[in-house]
């Protein structure tokens, strides 16, 4: 299939060819020709899959004919949970629309001045991307206009809940046609979402792409360490054995992200951490130069848990367990885009047990608990933990996919393979471990 077929016009597709896009993804596939006809999408599908596209497209297309509407304001409007997702947005919709010359499209977020977005809005806007917050502050001005507004997307939008953005939401929803078009994007469609989703859409068609079960392109181990210290010897291995090109490193807290980036700038990495806490332009800096690969490993909190799309990073490293088990399939994702493989490590004390079969509860499947020999803890989780995934024999922990009784440990040192895979090779990590207990 081809982006033509989906009734995009040669402007978009041949972007889209420019932009090294052959063949829509699933998502993509099945749902730009509901939204093109007009209907309100829920749409959930795994991280990396090009969801972006999935709504920009339609977007777009409905942009290359003339509105019907009066004003300059908006025609199609993207929430997103936080600043750098909103500008990545924006950056796709240029990239997408780059054949479109009189696009233009407006970023509202927060810790950006005032007045360049006020400036912005002077002239007729076709797409503004926007954090709930900033555009709160633009609408309570009364600068913003949506009269002409045809479509709302909602990107996160669970996380947007999360982070109390419920209220903000539905004053913006408010202030929006009944005409509009809804789409909303979220890792789940129950619960207070799905609330959310009934309350904003009409007759809506519900889009899930399952997770590719058999093709899981994102390794995953599971070190179990007795203490921090511990923790750190196993980063310490995992980075010198790993073979990475970029990864993201992810702590619990801010602070904890601004230790571990200067101990790791200290031993001569170049590391940079991004925390909701740093001024703005700073985290912009870091992540354009995550992008540009000046950046090699970026310590991270949540705040680049959802939606960042970086392609090169190869690995993640959990230094701490997430809080809420989602976040560990979306920190995950930061590896692993758009088909490509990728690595994830996750840290746990072992008294935190308890965390990790949570997170497996969530994922429905277990991740392979493995050990580095020289490293291994002293004290297991107890009996009826997390068993690794493997050989299922009860009570034998130890094996694993990584540095397993019949592999060698270290070998070539490996975290799984760069580039394309090789089946089972890469030096004694070498079990996927993606698929359900497999
Ligand atoms: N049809 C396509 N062909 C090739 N690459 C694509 C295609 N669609 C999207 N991509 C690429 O896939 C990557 C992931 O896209 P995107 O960020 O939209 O994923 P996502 O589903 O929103 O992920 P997340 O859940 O993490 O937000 C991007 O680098 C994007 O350029
Ligand atoms: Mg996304």
């Amino acid at each position: 299939m081809h982006f033509a077929d989906l009734g995009l016009a040669p402007a978009i597709t041949s972007a889209l060819d420019a932009a090294g896009y052959t063949t829509p993804t699933p998502v993509q596939a099945a749902s730009i020709p509901a939204a093109l006809a007009g209907h309100d999408l829920l749409v959930s599908a795994q991280t990396g899959s090009g969801k972006t596209a999935a709504f920009l497209l339609p977007s777009l297309q409905k942009l290359t004919e003339r509105s019907t509407g009066s004003g300059q304001g908006p025609r199609i409007l993207v929430l997103t949970p936080t600043r750098e997702l909103a500008q990545q947005v924006e950056k796709n919709a240029t990239e997408y629309g780059s054949q479109l010359r009189w696009l233009r499209t407006v970023c509202l977020v927060g810790g950006a001045s005032f007045g360049y977005q006020i400036r912005a809005m002077a002239r007729p806007v076709d797409i503004m991307v926007a954090t709930p917050g900033r555009l709160m502050d633009h609408m309570r001005s009364g600068r913003i206009d949506f009269s002409r507004l045809e479509m709302l997307i909602l990107d996160e939008a669970d996380r947007m809940l999360d982070m109390g953005f419920i209220e903000d939401i539905e004053t913006i929803v408010k202030a929006t046609p009944d005409s509009r078009q809804t789409v909303l994007f979220s890792a789940t469609l129950d619960g207070t979402v799905g609330k959310l989703a009934q309350k904003l859409t009409r007759d809506p068609q519900r889009i899930e792409i399952a997770r590719e079960e058999t093709g899981g392109n994102i390794e995953e181990h599971l070190l179990y360490a007795d203490d921090n210290r511990h923790k750190e010897r196993l980063l310490d291995h995992i980075l010198k054995e790993a073979g990475f090109d970029q990864a993201v490193i992810f702590t619990a807290t801010k602070i904890g992200s601004e230790e571990l980036a200067d101990k790791l700038s200290d031993q001569g990495y170049a590391a940079a951490c991004l925390h909701g806490d740093m001024p703005q332009n700073w985290r912009n800096r870091t992540l354009n130069d995550l992008r540009r690969g000046r950046v090699r490993i970026l310590v991270a909190t949540d705040v680049a848990a959802r939606g960042i799309d970086v392609p090169t990073i190869t690995h993640v490293v959990n230094y701490d367990l997430p809080k809420q088990a989602e976040d560990y399939v979306h920190r995950i994702g930061r590896t692993g885009r758009a088909g490509r493989d990728g690595v994830a490590i996750t840290l746990a004390e072992s008294k935190e047990f308890h965390k990790v079969r949570r997170i497996e509860q969530y994922l429905k499947r277990q991740i392979t608990e493995g050990v580095i020999e020289g490293m291994e803890p002293t004290r297991r989780p107890p009996k009826g933990g997390p068993r690794r995934a493997g050989s299922g024999k009860p009570g034998e922990r130890r094996g694993g996919g990584y540095g397993g009784n019949n592999r060698k440990p270290g070998g070539n040192g490996g975290y799984g393979n760069r580039g394309p895979r090789q089946g089972g090779s890469g030096g004694g990590y070498g079990n996927r471990t993606t698929r359900a207990a497999d």
